[in-house]
């Protein structure tokens, strides 16, 4: 499956970095929303669903994790581990978050409010829906 990475504008000098992200320009959606997950144990895994409408982008903006993404058909291994690209987490995708470092942190944009509705929690269902 094909993995929609994003590359974000950043500026760096001796004061330090600076990363900008900008809806339509730098993401394709217009921002809603954002979110951020942190002090993750190493063992823990994340995401676990897929969303019907929402489109999200993730950007790990310290230290490391990987991402699987799932197509219903198709399954992918990503690291992200570099704040200058992210990865589009587009609607119909399952995806699971793990193998944290210890100072991760990721970075969730996404185009619309939370919606608890928006979400399958259930991979048997997921499959169902994508497969049709
Ligand atoms: P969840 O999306 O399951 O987290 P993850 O995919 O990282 O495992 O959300 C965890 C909890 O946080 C759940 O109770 C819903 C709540 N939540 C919000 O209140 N607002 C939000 O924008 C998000 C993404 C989650």
């Amino acid at each position: 499956m094909e993995i929609k990475y994003l590359p974000i504008t950043h500026k760096q000098n001796a004061a330090g970095s600076l990363f900008a992200v900008e809806g339509i320009n730098d993401i394709p959606f217009a921002i809603a929303r954002v979110y951020y997950i942190l002090d993750m144990p190493i063992a823990a895994r994340r995401g676990k669903h897929a969303h019907i409408k929402i489109s999200q982008a993730a950007l790990c903006i310290r230290g490391a994790c990987k991402f699987l993404l799932d197509d219903g058909k198709e399954k992918a291994e990503v690291i992200l581990d570099n704040p200058s690209l992210g990865i589009m987490l587009e609607p119909m995708i399952w995806h699971e978050m793990y193998d944290f470092s210890k100072d991760c942190i990721i970075v969730i944009l996404a185009d619309a409010h939370y919606d608890e509705q928006d979400y399958i929690r259930d991979y048997t269902e997921f499959l169902h829906k994508a497969q049709k």
